[in-house]
């Protein structure tokens, strides 16, 4: 980060939350004389005289820099201590450009940049998450507003900090700068980098994509891959104006499906069925056929189970009546069963200990699943699936069920969801951890959605053929299938 530096080395330079004060090591080390620093722990082991043991987020406004540079604090608002949180209370910058949704880091970019000269180098190491969320949008903003982005290094889930899991990214901000273009590096390593990989950039792959666009997410992308994002969230606008008002918004999956997080057993291996043939009517009457992460493939299931799941109040001597062979069965775990976290409630034996959205899953309705989180290091597609109406998502799953508003087949929803346009947005602008996609309620919810105009005869042709090849693509396997469902979406989304 030292070596990013352009400014000579006379030029006045701020670490805001020196630590022990490696940056400055550093920098000394490097020539750089002209060296400032605040930090609020006085009790750290730092051996640079001229630190200033008071909170940066207070000091004065009017201190200008040519360089800022460090490893800011990131605290969510709910972990802050009570101290910091009356000190953000009453910053006028805090006030007026965060709240409690903001993370603590936030602050140190934009007061940095306040108290950055024209031209100066604002370089910073912190988590990669905020380039993507809503509630970054107003600091991003401020940053376009105030000069350009010129270097990012991405670090995805590369071990940067002992006992830290989390994307991290190196930035460095010019201020009053306008450049067109980044220059963006992805980390190819999984371990820590050397000295030596960051110094060379060895260990990099090198793309040049264009500065980002106030209002917009930050999208680590190409002009090509960022286009084809935009278009999709324009063609899913485009039509949400054409059927509804002209003041709606772009539609989203959530806003025509249900969303639901499958159902917790708390010890899978005591409910899982595998011999149905011993049972009696009772027991059989008794399980309901589930998939969980690793039954599914895209568009369809592979493999799937039988659980052992059961609602009655029922006393244990009739529980053992009724259900002998899942009671010699539970018995056997009766230790561990007993353990499992109950959410609050009193939990027999033999009941699941979570089973969420059940209400939803006994809906009589085919339905989609999708893993809740998913790698996506060596796959370029999601694993949404199809499946039955008697089939039930496990706690590693997450399922997609039409709201009664949504005229499309769910066929269409199923082949729409696992298209490659779907997989870019989801890759740049889901809840994206290191190479890990999460698919909880919220970042499925809030997936782009295209209606089709019903009165509009091409749409509803195409509608109607995505969910005839999807169909005979779930049954079939046919991969012909799949470049006729990719025609159609395209026809109807960039056509
Ligand atoms: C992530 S550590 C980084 C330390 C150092 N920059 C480094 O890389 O080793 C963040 C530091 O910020 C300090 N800190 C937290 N709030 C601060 C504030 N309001 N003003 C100055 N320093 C603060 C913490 O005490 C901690 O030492």
């Amino acid at each position: 980060m030292v070596a990013l530096i352009t400014h000579d080395r006379s030029s006045n330079i701020l670490e805001p939350s020196c630590g022990e004060g490696v940056f400055l090591t550093s920098l000394k080390e490097q020539g750089y004389n002209n060296l400032n620093a605040y930090e609020i722990d006085s009790s750290l082991n730092n051996s640079h005289h001229f630190v200033r043991y008071e909170s940066f987020v207070s000091a004065p406004i009017n201190e200008k820099y040519d360089v800022i540079i460090g490893n800011p604090p990131y605290i969510r608002w709910k972990n802050l201590e009570e101290e910091l949180k009356e000190e953000l209370e009453v910053s006028p910058l805090w006030k007026r450009y965060f709240n409690s949704l903001c993370d603590y880091f936030f602050i140190f970019i934009l007061k940095s940049i306040e108290q950055l000269n024209d031209n100066g180098e604002l370089i910073f190491i912190c988590p990669e998450y905020w380039m993507n969320t809503t509630h970054s949008r107003t600091l991003r903003d401020y940053m376009l507003n105030n000069g350009a982005v010129t270097e990012i290094y991405l670090f995805k889930e590369a071990p940067l900090f002992e006992g830290v899991i989390s994307s991290f990214v190196i930035f460095k901000y010019i201020k009053s700068q306008r450049t067109e273009q980044i220059s963006f590096y992805k980390y190819l390593k999984k371990s820590k980098p050397t000295k030596e990989d960051l110094i060379g950039k060895t260990c990099f792959e090198r793309q040049d994509i264009p500065q980002f666009v106030i209002g917009e997410r930050w999208i680590l992308a190409n002009t090509e891959k960022r286009c084809s994002i935009v278009s999709l969230e324009k063609a899913c606008e485009k039509q949400a104006l054409l059927l509804f008002d002209s003041d709606a918004n772009m539609c989203r999956i959530g806003d025509f499906c249900d969303i639901g997080n499958g159902m917790v057993s708390g010890l899978d291996k005591a409910f899982c069925v595998t011999d149905t043939s011993v049972l009696n009517e009772d027991e059989k009457a008794a399980l309901i056929h589930v998939y969980k992460a690793k039954d599914l493939q895209q568009y369809y299931n592979i493999t799937d189970s039988y659980y052992f799941f059961l609602r009655d109040n029922i006393s244990e001597s009739a529980f053992r009546r009724r259900y002998p062979h899942i009671y010699t069965k539970l018995c056997s775990y009766r230790e561990d069963l007993l353990k499992r976290y109950s959410y609050g409630r009193n939990l027999q034996m033999w009941e699941f200990a979570f089973p969420r959205n059940e209400t939803l899953f006994k809906k009589e309705q085919e339905r989609i699943f999708v893993p809740c989180k998913e790698r996506i290091s060596h796959k370029q597609y999601f694993r949404f699936a199809i499946a039955d109406s008697t089939t039930y998502p496990l706690q590693d799953v997450t399922a997609i069920l039409k709201k009664q508003n949504c005229k499309e087949s769910i066929y269409y929803i199923l082949a729409y969801l696992n298209s490659g346009m779907v997989f870019e947005w989801l890759k740049y602008n889901g809840i994206v951890k290191g190479e890990i996609v999460e698919f909880s309620e919220t970042p499925l919810a809030s997936i782009p959605y295209r209606c089709i105009n019903w009165d509009d005869e091409r749409e509803v042709g195409c509608h109607n053929n995505i969910v005839k090849y999807t169909q005979q693509y779930v049954k079939t396997k046919d991969i012909q299938n799949l470049s006729f469902i990719e025609a159609n979406l395209n026809t109807l989304f960039y056509e």
